[in-house]
């Protein structure tokens, strides 16, 4: 029996939970000859890697960090034009002696917030941070439309990616600077979108709050219940941010349906159909808990 192979590339990979996901979407298709394993690459590897998996007969890859914009350097693959201008890919797909790359990140954040019931379209969004994760998720709502707010600590950042937003996607209702504008912004915004490593790793139990020395009950007088606060993080589960964003009445999602839905959106491209995501969802409660 021929095995079609898949897996994450990463460098750590070890904490992903995407083997998890996938091979439980797999067993729920009914399929036994589809294995997904994860492979620690380092990024001055990855060209020869993703050769000898192509070699090796792999029919689709995902690339976690620090690969995601690596692989533009290999020149080995046709991303899609969402890929292109967000500059970073997640999925790849083997296909005769094609490489395509795809970036399914901000649509599993878009199809996140969809799952929760929160409208978009026409929505005011705060988006904190300017990295990776910020761009791709960046792009999107600057693609659909919305008025877009981006803060980072390093305000440069965060002002040079709303210029490259508006360029790429003609919206010019977008604007990007540092945290000293903070308290506005977040009072000003419909749905606010947290994408820096504040609250998880090392950062686990601080929030943008405590960064900007907001206090409680500033917090209170600055988040409304009409309001949706959206933390990519998923372990922790709840964040600190989201906690506090929770007491002052806002509604709260954390970034473990994203990590499903672009997991989803990968095997869809991959499968022609689409996985079962309850069953995603269930597979990363259980390893998530498993590494408690
Ligand atoms: P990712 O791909 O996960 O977005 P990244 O590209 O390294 O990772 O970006 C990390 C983001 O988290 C950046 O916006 C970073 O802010 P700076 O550009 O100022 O570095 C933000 N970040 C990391 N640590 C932070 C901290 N302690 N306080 C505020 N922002 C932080």
């Amino acid at each position: 029996m021929s095995v079609y192979k898949f897996g994450v590339f990463g460098f750590p990979v070890s904490h992903s939970l995407s083997p998890a996901m996938h091979t439980a979407a797999f067993s729920a298709l009914g399929t036994d000859n589809c294995e997904y394993k994860a492979y620690a690459v380092e990024p001055d590897n990855l060209k020869e890697e993703v050769l000898k998996a192509q070699a090796d007969g792999f029919c689709g890859l995902n690339l976690t960090i620090p690969l995601k914009e690596k692989i533009f350097e290999t020149g080995l693959i046709i991303p899609d034009d969402f890929a292109q201008k967000a500059g970073a890919v997640n999925t790849l797909k083997f296909q005769g002696d094609k490489i395509y790359g795809y970036n399914t990140d901000a649509a599993g954040a878009l199809a996140a917030l969809e799952y929760e019931g929160c409208e978009t379209s026409g929505k005011k969004i705060l988006i904190i941070g300017a990295g990776g994760a910020s761009k791709s998720i960046s792009l999107l709502f600057g693609e659909r439309g919305n008025e877009l707010k981006i803060i980072n600590r390093t305000d440069e950042k965060a002002a040079r990616l709303a210029a490259e937003i508006i360029e790429k996607t003609g919206n010019r209702n977008i604007s990007g600077g540092g945290f000293e504008s903070a308290r506005e912004d977040l009072k000003a915004a419909d749905i606010i979108i947290q994408t820096t490593e504040l609250g998880m790793g090392k950062y686990e139990g601080v929030s943008l709050f405590d960064e900007l020395s907001i206090s409680s009950s500033e917090i209170r007088e600055i988040m409304n219940e009409k309001q949706t606060v959206f933390d990519i993080v998923y372990n922790p589960s709840e964040t600190k941010f989201l906690e506090e964003a929770k007491t002052a009445g806002a509604k709260t999602i954390n970034g473990m349906m994203m990590l499903v839905f672009q997991g989803a959106l990968a095997f869809e491209i991959w499968m022609g159909k689409k996985p079962d995501e309850k069953v995603m969802k269930d597979a990363v409660l259980n390893a998530l808990a498993g590494k408690e």
